[in-house]
């Protein structure tokens, strides 16, 4: 409905409403409005939310998702509508926002899932996932269930959190309606075939237990989706992609300037911007002459048949390498070495490690067909990347900060998919596809209260979207950042403008570490160590803290930083220090963003 139209009659609103709304619309920009508009469905979200977790007492199903970085959100919202689409009453709830005592009324329960850490659930999931492990947890014996796992076969802990899901709900006496569904990456068919599989089951179920199935009665929102998202991007422009690590650096990094003019796309700091790449064509067509295959012979995607050389550049994995392609492989071109590797699950996943697909078949040559290597191949997925840029500041633009991957194995050298598209690539006015993954784990406090970001490398990227809000908020809240890197003069990423920050009074207190400009490596760890007492102060004073970066190395031993200081200077036990933490977690003024 346009503006000019709306009117009391028009419209749920009073007179006086409209007249509020037209006064508050009619000069607003289109980026105003876009964020207006979206603020607005927020609030509609979090009340209609609300409604949703009350009526689920009477719900013939519920869908519970947890979701760290949008997959599962997205499968659970897919799965809803087509329940719905069926006449099935459906209550779509986020685990984050699911009261446990609900449990006991639930008599239908689809729970989808992924796994993050090192097997651990997503933040969503931590609360109900510790709630149904422990004795508080009562009998769930007129329950039936469902559990759909999202994961990655490259982990050691595939499907972890799924898996503790399924097997906690049947120890509460709760009846699987169906086998656990695990999914890799490409996860798309086997969810599509589980979720004709679970309809099938609840149609019966439901039609015969619930005569008010197809009532319009307690029918829950689906959780919003913008226009655009992971399967519908947007074509945006690349502005620019510039190198911010001098010439002697050992890192390439890349400032990346994204133009959503007239998308209409809203971003909040905290979020990620999802990034479809193209596959390198020279390493495509080294990977087609070394299987003596060729570019034009058409293959199968999606039920089109497109070119050989089309389908390794735009649709497969080429450049992360999963278990089952050593097994695929090693069976199609009959290789028993591979196929012995790929029943050991260690030793495969050793072998992926710093393996693309070409290392595979250069050193274990065969012949294969092209139909059995693209059987072979993973789906290609989007990369996500921490949104660097506050709309406040760019308005319709998006940063990046991107670290390109490349590194030297078996004689060659080798990049990262993605990173090597944004930094090497794609050149200024190129058009790329995004979309915008929402991360509400990873948001800043009110504008009075202070906050403490620890982000060496890349992790810089949301704290510099972090202040660059702060600044435009006006907000009072003190602001202090962990910032560390190789050397001060080839890796200070963002330098003059954490120094302009530091100028203005944005930015209370900068510590820096840079690990390889003395004899001693330095680290962000070591800062914290240093500034312990102060650190502590800020967090007894209410900051809020964040982490975001590496998730191998750092993210673990800042942690462990974090809980010597609540030790040392709170004059704790290491117990209490970590309940300390998990409390902050808790209350959300503990948040990882972590890679
Ligand atoms: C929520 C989130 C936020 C993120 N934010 C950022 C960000 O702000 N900036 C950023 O740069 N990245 C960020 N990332 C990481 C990013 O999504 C990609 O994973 C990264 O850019 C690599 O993708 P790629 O396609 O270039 O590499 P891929 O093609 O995925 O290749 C990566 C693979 O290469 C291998 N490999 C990598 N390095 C080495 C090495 N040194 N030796 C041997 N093997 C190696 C490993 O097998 C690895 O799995 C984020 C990730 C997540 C989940
Ligand atoms: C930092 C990180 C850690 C992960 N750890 C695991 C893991 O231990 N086990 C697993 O099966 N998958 C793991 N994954 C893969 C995710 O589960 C997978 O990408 C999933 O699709 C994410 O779904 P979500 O977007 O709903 O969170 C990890 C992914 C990331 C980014």
């Amino acid at each position: 409905m346009l503006l000019q139209q709306l009117n009391s009659l028009s419209s749920p609103l009073s007179t006086q409403q409209v007249d509020s709304l037209k006064q508050l619309t009619a000069n607003a920009s289109a980026v105003e409005l876009s964020w207006i508009s979206g603020y607005l469905a927020g609030i509609s979200q979090a009340t209609l939310g609300a409604v949703a977790v009350q009526a689920s007492s009477n719900a013939s199903l519920t869908v519970l998702y947890a979701s760290q970085t949008g997959n599962a959100k997205g499968v659970a919202t897919q799965v809803a509508a087509a329940a719905k689409e069926q006449g099935i009453e459906v209550n779509l709830v986020s685990m984050s926002a699911y009261k446990t005592k609900l449990l006991k009324q639930e008599t239908h329960l689809l729970v989808v899932v992924s796994t993050h850490g090192e097997g651990e659930p997503p933040d969503d999931a931590i609360a109900l996932h510790g709630f149904l492990g422990s004795k508080r947890a009562s009998k769930l014996e007129s329950l039936e269930f469902a559990v759909l796992g999202l994961g990655d076969t490259s982990y050691e802990f595939y499907c972890q959190t799924a898996m503790d899901f399924d097997e906690r709900l049947i120890a509460l006496g709760a009846k699987p309606m169906l086998a656990r569904q695990d999914c890799d990456v490409d996860y798309d068919d086997d969810v599509l075939a589980w979720q004709q599989q679970i309809l099938t089951v609840l149609a019966d179920t439901l039609t015969q237990d619930n005569t008010n199935a197809a009532s319009n009665h307690g029918v829950s929102p689906m959780v919003a989706s913008s226009q655009y998202n992971k399967k519908n991007p947007y074509g945006a422009t690349l502005l620019a992609s510039q190198k911010i690590t001098s010439r002697q650096s050992s890192r390439d990094v890349r400032h990346v300037e994204i133009s959503l003019e007239d998308s209409g796309i809203s971003y909040q700091p905290g979020d990620a911007l999802g990034v479809w790449f193209d596959n390198d064509l020279a390493l495509v067509k080294e990977l087609i002459e070394l299987t003596h295959l060729s570019e034009e012979q058409s293959v199968s995607f999606n039920e089109q048949q497109i070119s050989l050389s089309e389908a390794l550049v735009k649709h497969y994995e080429l450049t992360q390498l999963h278990p089952g392609f050593v097994a695929a492989y090693g069976a199609a071109i009959e290789n028993n070495e591979l196929i012995a590797l790929s029943e050991d699950k260690s030793a495969v996943r050793e072998f992926i490690k710093d393996r693309q697909v070409i290392d595979v078949v250069r050193q274990y040559p065969g012949a294969i067909t092209s139909e059995l290597l693209i059987g072979a191949l993973r789906k290609l997925t989007p990369r996500l990347y921490s949104i660097a840029s506050s709309q406040s500041e760019v308005e319709d633009e998006v940063h990046l900060t991107v670290a390109l991957v490349e590194y030297d194995a078996f004689d060659e050298k080798h990049q990262g998919g993605a990173s090597s598209y944004l930094s090497r690539r794609l050149e200024e006015g190129d058009t790329l596809r995004v979309y915008v993954e929402p991360n509400d784990n990873f948001r800043l406090p009110a504008p009075d209260k202070a906050v403490i970001m620890i982000g060496p490398g890349t992790g810089i990227a949301p704290f510099r979207a972090f202040l660059q809000q702060r600044e435009n908020d006006g907000a009072s809240g003190q602001n202090w950042l962990f910032f560390g890197n190789q050397h001060f003069t080839d890796d200070f990423l963002y330098q003059t403008e954490l120094q302009d920050f530091k100028d203005n009074g944005v930015l209370n207190r900068i510590d820096l570490a840079f690990s390889r400009d003395q004899e001693h490596k330095i680290y962000v760890q070591d800062r914290i160590r240093e500034q312990g007492q102060e650190l502590l102060s800020w967090l007894d004073g209410g900051a809020s803290l964040y982490i975001c970066g590496d998730g191998n190395a750092m993210a673990k031993d800042v942690e462990q930083a974090l809980i010597d200081v609540i030790c040392q200077h709170g004059n704790k036990s290491t117990e209490q220090a970590q309940q300390y933490l998990t409390d902050l977690h808790s209350n959300k003024r503990f948040q990882k963003d972590v890679y």
